[in-house]
């Protein structure tokens, strides 16, 4: 077969939020199948990723927890991290685009595409925030939706209706900074005129051609994506701004760019680029036979990612990449679908998830099985759905009980007739060859449905396997054939065990867990997709025996659908809500009221009180942070909410015995929370 070569990458995920089976689904585990099954096939492959550190999704995020960017990106890229490690998403490099190489990278593509006159300069009215000194990106603006009238629409989309709007569009703009009415102010950006390049995307996706020659064929290109770039470029390309006034980027490499960073869409997938350079520099290789015209002339670049970035990488990316000059242009886009969950779209914002770090926290031992549920519904041509019901139905009744059954017949009777030792088979049957041509023509099946994306079928054709497995052994009953010709029974379990070298060999791409199990237990180590010969030596033990896949309890799907809480919806101006405790922990606060019954400021602290709080069953001192907003006598007497269990701390000298409870605005403003009926102390709440 021919060796071919390929760069695939899998969309740089915003490091702003852990990653959910929806991210999974619809882009890296397609992405890792497709990538595994390539090194099979003995093709040149690097498999490039990283996390995406810039825009507004970052900086945004970074508001709401009140903490800089840096510490967003890096906690969020070491979590995401982790996590396609513990998932085994099989990487050749993890990069994150806030690199000292991505920055320089991508300020040097700039320059050459500014150099070589690919942006246009424009200037424009933007809103500023007179406040805060800032121009605002569409995502710090709110107003009310033009189209359905949401009070909280943004400025680049309303959530309500999906429309896309323009900041200017809404109506009572409001800044999220400083919550007053922005200004409109000029501003001057470089901009990628879209609409000059009309004529050749249309070849290159229509017709998979380039200057007349077919570089790629547009069959092969899945309809959506077709469809979606042709209704863009039907309806007019526009000019489309590559710069943005933004306080966290990579600063735009041009004289008078003050304050400006390039579009996060234009750096981010130049972050693939970035990425294959550093692991070319950690492995000795040169990352210009991945990516470059002259070195990479034969190589596929091939794009895993979700339908929301199709324009964006079928569009925008090879705009860039031609118009630099120096690069080879995507082969395919595959693009998918978004998962669903329990009857609901994936939210970040309200907690709609399941979130593949916990998942892997409290199921570290059942990747292989998440896999094979998340390929069963991969969002391939339509949005999908994942219920945790669905989840144990294709684990319980079709990996345990089709899967791990055969296997487990397979390999106890081979145990129980021949002590683990491979037996020879003899004459075959015509069923037997019939069985066994069928399995032979299985790699090859699920290799033909690989190369068009299909992972759905193709993880089906493997279970095929285990069905055609199945089948063999209901038919021809070695355990009463044992008793009247045990000859016979060597020759059924040998079949049965290369069926099961089969199954084991196609897994590899789909359940890399299971498959090293297995390999391990019938001894067989090859690096190929396929084997003519197997290469089941008799006489040989096989290891012993192990459920493969354990069912999954009931108990299991009700605690799991139960954890699924919408959070309300945050507005941006108020922070977001911490993570969910459970009924227990909220239960190991001991909350009561106390009654002030001796106050005085300390000395040389101007925000601390010391209090004496008669609780009902003791009289404490509490030191208290709340100097500047009650004096000692406007304290006083009043009863007041007490966490009593918190551990003492010493304060200033002073060693304060539990906390007062106190309401705190944006401003830091305090509030006690004091009891408006007239309860005694020592009363508990619950
Ligand atoms: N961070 C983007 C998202 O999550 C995807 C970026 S893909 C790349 O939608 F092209 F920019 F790398
Ligand atoms: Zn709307």
């Amino acid at each position: 077969m021919e060796k071919k070569s390929y760069t695939v990458t899998a969309a740089l995920p915003y490091a702003n939020g852990p990653l959910h089976l929806g991210h999974i689904a619809g882009v890296y585990l397609p992405a890792d199948i497709f990538v595994r099954f390539l090194r099979l096939q003995k093709h040149d492959v690097a498999f490039i990723c990283g996390s995406d550190e810039h825009g507004a999704a970052i900086t945004l995020r970074a508001k709401k927890e009140g903490v800089q960017p840096q510490e967003i990106v890096d906690k969020y890229h070491t979590l995401i991290k982790h996590s396609f490690e513990k998932f085994e998403i099989s990487f050749d490099i993890f990069h994150r685009t806030s690199s000292e190489l991505h920055h320089q990278y991508a300020s040097e593509f700039f320059k050459t595409l500014h150099e070589k006159g690919a942006f246009e300069e424009q200037k424009s009215l933007q809103y500023f925030d007179a406040t805060y000194q800032q121009f605002l990106a569409d995502r710090y603006i709110t107003g009310t939706c033009p189209k359905c009238q949401h009070p909280n629409a943004y400025g680049d989309q309303c959530e309500k209706c999906g429309a896309d709007l323009s900041p200017t569009e809404l109506i009572n703009p409001t800044s999220t900074l400083s919550g007053n009415t922005p200004e409109l102010k000029e501003t001057t950006h470089w901009y990628l005129p879209m609409n000059n390049h009309e004529d050749w995307l249309r070849e290159w996706i229509q017709k998979g051609s380039m200057e007349g020659e077919i570089i790629h064929d547009p069959k092969t290109w899945k309809n959506q994506v077709v469809g979606q770039c042709m209704s863009w470029i039907n309806g007019g390309l526009r000019a489309r701004a590559m710069t943005r006034d933004l306080d966290w980027g990579i600063p735009v490499p041009l004289p008078n760019s003050e304050g400006k960073v390039l579009y996060v869409w234009l750096d981010a997938p130049i972050g693939y680029i970035s990425a294959t350079q550093q692991w070319a520099i950690d492995n000795g290789k040169n990352w210009k036979d991945y990516w470059c015209k002259e070195e990479a002339k034969d190589r596929k670049l091939i794009h895993f990612i979700g339908k929301d970035n199709i324009v964006f990488h079928a569009i925008i990316f090879p705009i860039l990449l031609k118009a630099h000059g120096d690069f080879i242009l995507p082969e395919n886009v595959p693009a998918y679908e978004f998962l669903n969950l329990e009857g609901d779209k994936f939210s970040t914002s309200r907690n709609w998830a399941v979130w593949l770090h916990e998942y892997l926290e409290h199921y570290p031992n059942k990747v292989d099985e998440l896999k094979y549920v998340l390929t069963s519904i991969a969002p391939e041509n339509k949005d999908s759905e994942f219920t945790w019901a669905d989840f144990q139905t294709r684990i319980n009744s079709e990996l345990a009980d089709i899967y791990g059954n055969f296997v487990n017949r397979v390999t106890v009777l081979i145990h129980k007739y021949y002590e683990g030792v491979i037996p020879s088979a003899h004459k075959l049957t015509t069923y037997d060859q019939k069985v066994l041509s069928e399995i032979a023509t299985i790699p090859g099946k699920i290799s033909d449905l690989l190369y068009q994306y299909k992972i759905r079928e193709a993880q089906q054709e493997m279970m095929n396997l285990a069905r055609i497995g199945n089948k063999y052994l209901a038919d021809e009953e070695p355990w009463k054939v044992i008793k009247s010709d045990p000859i016979r029974v060597e020759t059924i379990l040998k079949v049965a065990l290369q069926i099961t070298e089969k199954l084991a060999l196609c897994s590899r791409a789909f359940l890399p867990k299971t498959a090293d199990t297995l390999l391990n237990m019938l001894q067989i180590n090859s690096e190929d997709w396929d084997l003519t010969e197997s290469m089941l030596i008799s006489g040989n033990s096989i290891g012993t025996p192990t459920i493969l896949f354990e069912k999954i309890t009931d108990e299991w799907v009700d605690h799991e659908k139960s954890k699924l809480i919408t959070t309300p919806i945050t507005n941006s101006k108020y922070p977001i809500m911490k993570e969910l405790i459970s009924f227990e922990d909220f239960t190991k606060m001991d909350l009561r009221i106390g009654h002030v019954i001796a106050a005085e400021k300390m000395e040389n602290a101007e925000k601390l009180l010391v209090l004496k709080v008669d609780t009902g069953i003791d009289e404490r001192t509490i030191v208290s942070g709340i100097a500047k907003h009650y004096d000692a006598a406007a304290i006083l007497g009043k009863k007041v909410v007490v966490l009593m269990n918190l551990a003492p701390r010493k304060i200033r000298g002073v060693e304060s015995h539990g906390m007062l409870l106190m309401a705190e605005n944006s401003e830091g403003e305090l509030s006690a929370l004091i009891s408006d009926r007239d309860f005694d102390f020592g009363v508990t709440i619950a």
